[in-house]
């Protein structure tokens, strides 16, 4: 597969880097309108072609696309490339509205081209792994997921915590519980900026049907680098760290008994129960890598790609109705207006 990288900032090198070391895929061309940074991608990638304009791109012989350029670009570049007859990759966010997501759906499928979106995690053996034991019910019957990825400093232009973030851990928490949320509630906080609008702090509140939850902190502005995502079930709970690089991921056999009163004035009696914790080993595979290597089999096998546009809506519509929840202070309902569109 013959492929472009459009984007050249501090995401667009890495996925070069995975398409031009697999045997599947040659690297062709780089495209970035900045071209200090594409003289840097130049010296990592000699013989890479290099353009500040990605139109050019349509001139070449290539296959495939991958597009890692600010969220607020991806809808327009993304619909170019299609109709251009190139399969495309697209960094998450796929788009900045459900209307922009949709629209590249029906675009790849008027065009006969594969939409992938980039959710890398969900091509994590540790991540794959935890969706595993919740599928299988290893952690009994789950009650919440908790979700938290923090840092400092990551300011993209016409995005924020909730669209450059908040992204992973909802596509993660879709994936785990496979399947969407049917309520989203979200709160903000912006303070750094001038014109405090940029939200740097947000927290969502996901319903998923079966009573289950999902909790996500995200932040901007915290000064530690946190990934964490943590699932309880009524048996065992687990945590994967994806900051850690030999335990991303621990089994904990502990939970909470609770029991008949022996008084009929007390209270349930609940009772903490403490167990082993276990470290599942995990294959040391890059998810980047994974995930780029299946976007080529998919090209070349004519299959869809397991995060493809539908996976990469499920995941806009959540973000689209935190913004509507932002915006009018209480809960929305996802399947409503999802269905009151179609
Ligand atoms: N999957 C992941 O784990 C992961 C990790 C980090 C970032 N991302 C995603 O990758 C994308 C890029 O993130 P980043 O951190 O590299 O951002 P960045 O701001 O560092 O880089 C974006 C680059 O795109 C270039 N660009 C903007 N408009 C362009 C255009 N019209 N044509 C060509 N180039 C253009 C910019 O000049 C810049 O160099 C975002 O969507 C982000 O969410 C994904």
């Amino acid at each position: 597969m013959r492929v472009g990288v459009i984007g050249a900032g501090a995401w667009g090198p890495h996925v070069a880097r995975t398409f031009a070391e697999e045997t599947t895929s040659a690297l062709v061309v780089l495209a970035d309108l900045d071209e200090e940074r594409l003289a840097l991608a130049q010296r990592r990638f000699p013989g890479v072609r290099i353009t500040t304009d990605y139109s050019t791109l349509f001139d070449m012989t290539l296959d495939a696309v991958a597009i890692a350029t600010p969220p607020d670009t991806h809808h327009a570049i993304a619909k170019a490339c299609l109709q251009q007859g190139l399969h495309c990759l697209v960094e998450k966010p796929l788009a900045m509205s459900v209307a922009d997501a949709r629209d590249l759906i029906d675009t790849a499928h008027a065009h006969g081209r594969k939409l992938m979106a980039g959710h890398t995690f969900e091509y994590d053996p540790a991540v794959l792994e935890v969706r595993r034991m919740v599928q299988e019910r290893e952690l009994g019957e789950v009650f919440y997921l908790d979700a938290v990825r923090t840092e400092i400093g990551r300011y993209q232009l016409g995005s924020d915590a909730l669209w450059d973030l908040a992204p992973n851990d909802v596509s993660i928490a879709n994936f785990v519980f496979d399947g969407t949320p049917e309520r989203v509630t979200a709160l903000a906080g912006s303070f750094s900026g001038r014109d405090r609008t940029v939200n740097d702090l947000v927290y969502l509140h996901l319903e998923y049907p079966g009573n289950r939850l999902a909790n996500i902190r995200v932040s901007t502005l915290d000064p530690k680098e946190t990934r964490t995502t943590t699932v309880v079930g009524d048996e065992k709970m687990v945590v994967y760290d994806d900051v850690s690089h030999l335990e991303k991921v621990r089994v904990y056999d502990r939970g909470a008994r609770t029991g008949a009163p022996r008084d009929p004035r007390e209270r349930s009696p609940a009772s903490d129960r403490y167990g082993a914790i276990s470290i599942p080993y995990l294959p040391p595979e890059e998810p980047l890598r994974v995930a780029t290597r299946h976007f080529a089999e998919c090209v070349a096998g004519n299959i869809e790609p397991r995060t493809d546009g539908l996976c990469g809506l499920r995941v806009v519509e959540v973000l689209e109705a935190a913004e509507r929840s932002l915006a009018s202070g209480g809960p929305v309902e996802i399947g409503v207006r999802a269905s009151a569109r179609s």
